[in-house]
């Protein structure tokens, strides 16, 4: 069946997200049965998957405009948003946090924002008490039109900068030096947040968001932010309706940690200081749910000796599914026409651009492939299709795959799609 579909395409096998999906919201279930699930649209925010998840309940952690567009485009309320990153703007901030919607402040101009909002709030106050109408009459509604109405608090998270490379020494993405998101603890930036809007009226800090990206993705980096959280509660004595532990979990590596391995830990850590019948556990999982299920279907299109060098042209790219050039091995498997074709010592396999770097990876000592034999490359769904640039070739078609049945979900881009909104 497969075979028919002309590549590239990308593939989504469902039955092996949902088992991800499933995996997840058993582990949360068993360990801190008052969660909620922010799917990383930034990981992977291909229509069909983000409402794979969103039907099964879970809301959209987004970190710009845009993804919150995208996110009310595809049918999230805003009080269905978890609202991270440095880069919001102000009306989707209003939007969000009016609504009950999860917003963690990572920047200062937010706090201006939050000011604001307050300002706005005590007038409301003012202007209801004096028309009799007071606090037990107010019921907390949704905001309209970008105004305050009808709100009686706002609710905010703030995003918490810690050393965790101290923590869990040689393991985080950025080291030594910092990371750049939200307010430092080590320095008292995030006391200074804290105190300034606690000093708000109408504005409470119910929520931390602790996300720290790792390369390990190990239990101990978890348990590490869990205890981060149960010290910042101790020591600011906050009181918490939810602690944000953001996403960079493992899910479907040979080896590594799966949902069930961390959340006993994290839960273990955080029943120190919490109760989950007060405080809910948000996790922003991205790369651990959509890995194991996802594939990029290639072929061979020439074959050429150059000098000493076989080299395999295929019509899938490096740009396709390591855009940022970071990785050093694929996983992969092929499907070849003449399986018993003789073994050759070495074949360079490399994408279709004018780019030199654009070259995927050596096969040493495996059957010689020959135009129209395919590459599969697996584990590609987190940071490819949303990564994918539209160098050379425009966005490739995307698959659904559930047994037998395929779906295309996402049509190749043409010139069509590539000149939408241009005039010329
Ligand atoms: C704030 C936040 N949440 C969630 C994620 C998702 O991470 P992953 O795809 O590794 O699970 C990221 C990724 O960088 C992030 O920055």
């Amino acid at each position: 069946m497969t075979e028919r579909i002309p590549t590239p395409y990308f593939l989504l096998d469902e039955p092996i997200l949902q088992r991800y999906f499933d995996m997840l919201t058993e582990a949360l279930k068993e360990n801190w049965p008052n969660y909620r699930i922010g799917y990383s649209f930034k990981t992977n925010s291909l229509p069909w998957l983000v409402n794979f998840y969103k039907k099964q309940g879970a809301y959209a952690e987004v970190v710009s405009r845009d993804e919150y567009g995208l996110a009310k485009y595809l049918g999230f309320q805003d009080s269905e948003i978890v609202y991270n990153g440095p880069y919001k703007d102000e009306q989707s901030f209003r939007d969000v946090v009016l609504a009950g919607g999860y917003v963690n402040v990572d920047s200062k101009w937010e706090l201006e924002w939050l000011t604001k909002l307050s300002e706005e709030l005590e007038e409301e106050k003012i202007l209801t008490d004096s028309s009799g109408n007071g606090e037990a009459g107010r019921e907390k509604k949704t905001r309209e039109n970008g105004k305050v109405s009808e709100v009686s608090e706002i609710r905010v998270g703030i995003r918490v900068n810690f050393n965790l490379e101290q923590m869990c020494p040689g393991e985080t993405t950025m080291g030594e030096t910092s990371g750049r998101f939200g307010f430092s603890y080590e320095n008292g930036e995030f006391a200074k947040a804290l105190s300034y809007v606690r000093a708000l009226p109408h504005v409470r800090v119910t929520g931390l968001h602790l996300h720290s990206s790792s390369k390990s993705r190990s239990i101990q980096i978890f348990r590490s932010i869990a205890q981060m959280a149960c010290r910042l509660k101790r020591e600011f004595d906050l009181t918490l309706s939810y602690v944000d532990i953001g996403g960079g979990y493992c899910g479907g590596m040979e080896g590594r940690p799966e949902y069930p391995d961390y959340f006993p830990a994290i839960a273990e850590e955080l029943h120190r200081e919490f109760d989950p019948e007060q405080t809910q556990l948000v996790v922003e999982p991205g790369i651990s749910l959509i890995s194991k299920g996802s594939f990029f279907v290639t072929s061979v299109i020439d074959v050429r000796d150059i000098r000493d060098t076989r080299y395999l042209i295929t019509d899938g790219s490096r740009f396709n599914i390591d855009a940022t050039m970071i990785k050093s091995s694929y996983l992969y498997h092929t499907r070849l026409q003449n399986p018993s074709a003789s073994v050759m010592d070495r074949q360079e396999i490399t994408g279709y651009t004018c780019m030199e770097c654009d070259r995927l990876f050596t096969m040493e000592n495996l059957p010689e492939l020959q135009t129209g034999d395919q590459i599969i490359y697996e584990n590609v769904g987190g940071y490819t299709i949303s990564l994918n640039p539209l160098f050379i070739q425009y966005f490739p078609a995307v698959y659904v795959r559930n047994g037998e049945q395929m779906t295309e979900v996402r049509r190749k881009w043409t010139a069509k799609e590539y000149v939408q909104g241009n005039i010329w």
